[in-house]
């Protein structure tokens, strides 16, 4: 009796297999077989606590007994580590909701114009991407501006984390300060991309001051709904690739934060068996050209 084989790619097979491999990118297991029995017993102790049964599962956190393994699973420096020099666990940052997020509607009234120029504003934020339609409304219903004059301090370093901004137009200069030194430059807006996700995502004091270097326009998010919308699933794609992208030595000489920026940019696109992925192009066929003096 002959028994056919099905080929077919079993759904959910592609997103779980690449999540473990993601953790095991992370945390860099000495035993892979140990770490992968843990790995899918925590998973499915997790989704029998949840009652999931398919789709994707947020990273699993390895409880292993044996201590020198615990040791070897201990997750890199994430952002804030980095900053602060203090390790905590990367999924102690995570993003929880908590009690002060219930919905509630936040509505700026806009005109047309202010509408319009919002919109482009967004087009480029990497952190609006997975957001569906209705959420996008809401979150752009719940945007209001403001407007800034140069020197105008938008961010302190120390603050609590009350909005979230994208740029509309002007120069933004961001300064860290560590210790006892003096503020150092470490980065600069002009007329485009957003800043202070940090303290709302991971529930943390504003890691850097920002300051207006010209007049300009910001679109403001207040903290309640950046939390409720946006944050959820931008810190797990943050946390999934963040120590993985680590592990690059192209990406080595990033900062920090310029990795988790990266991390937020990266789109998933999935290949076949054999399937080319970067094509060399056609050296173009050089025509002489001749010139004529005189
Ligand atoms: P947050 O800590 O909420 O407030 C200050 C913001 O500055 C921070 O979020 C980031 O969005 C932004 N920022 C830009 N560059 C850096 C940097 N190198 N380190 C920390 N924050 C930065």
């Amino acid at each position: 009796m002959s028994t056919t084989f099905d080929a077919t790619v079993p759904e959910g097979l592609t997103e779980l297999l690449e999540e473990f491999a993601i953790s095991v990118l992370k945390e860099r297991p000495k035993d892979l077989v140990q770490f992968a029995a843990h790995y899918f017993q925590n998973l499915h102790m997790s989704r029998q606590q949840t009652g999931g049964g398919g789709g994707s599962e947020q990273p699993v956190r390895m409880d292993v007994e044996n201590e020198s393994d615990e040791e070897d699973l201990e997750p890199p420096l994430s952002y804030h580590e980095a900053l602060t020099s203090r390790r905590k666990s990367v999924f102690g940052e995570s993003y929880e909701p908590d009690d002060e997020e219930l919905p509630e509607k936040l509505v700026h009234p806009k005109s047309d114009s202010q509408r319009r120029r919002l919109i482009e504003s967004v087009k480029k934020i990497f952190l609006f991407k997975s957001l569906d339609t209705e959420q996008t409304n809401e979150v752009l219903d719940a945007m209001f501006e403001k407007k800034v004059n140069r020197n105008d301090k938008v961010i302190v370093q120390g603050d609590d984390g009350d909005n979230f901004y994208v740029v509309d137009s002007g120069t933004f200069d961001v300064f860290v300060t560590r210790g006892s030194e003096e503020p150092k430059l470490v980065f600069n807006y002009n007329s485009e991309g957003s800043f202070g996700e940090l303290a709302l995502m991971y529930n943390t004091p504003r890691a850097a001051t920002v300051v207006a270097t010209s007049t300009g326009v910001l679109w403001a998010l207040d903290r309640t709904t950046f939390r409720r919308i946006i944050c959820g699933a931008a810190s797990r794609k943050r946390e999934m690739y963040q120590s993985f992208l680590e592990s690059v030595p192209m990406l080595k000489t990033l900062e920090p934060y310029e990795l988790l920026n990266l991390a937020d940019a990266l789109e998933k696109k999935q290949f076949g068996d054999g399937q080319c992925i970067i094509k060399q192009a056609r050296i173009a066929k050089l025509t002489p050209i001749s010139t004529k003096t005189g």
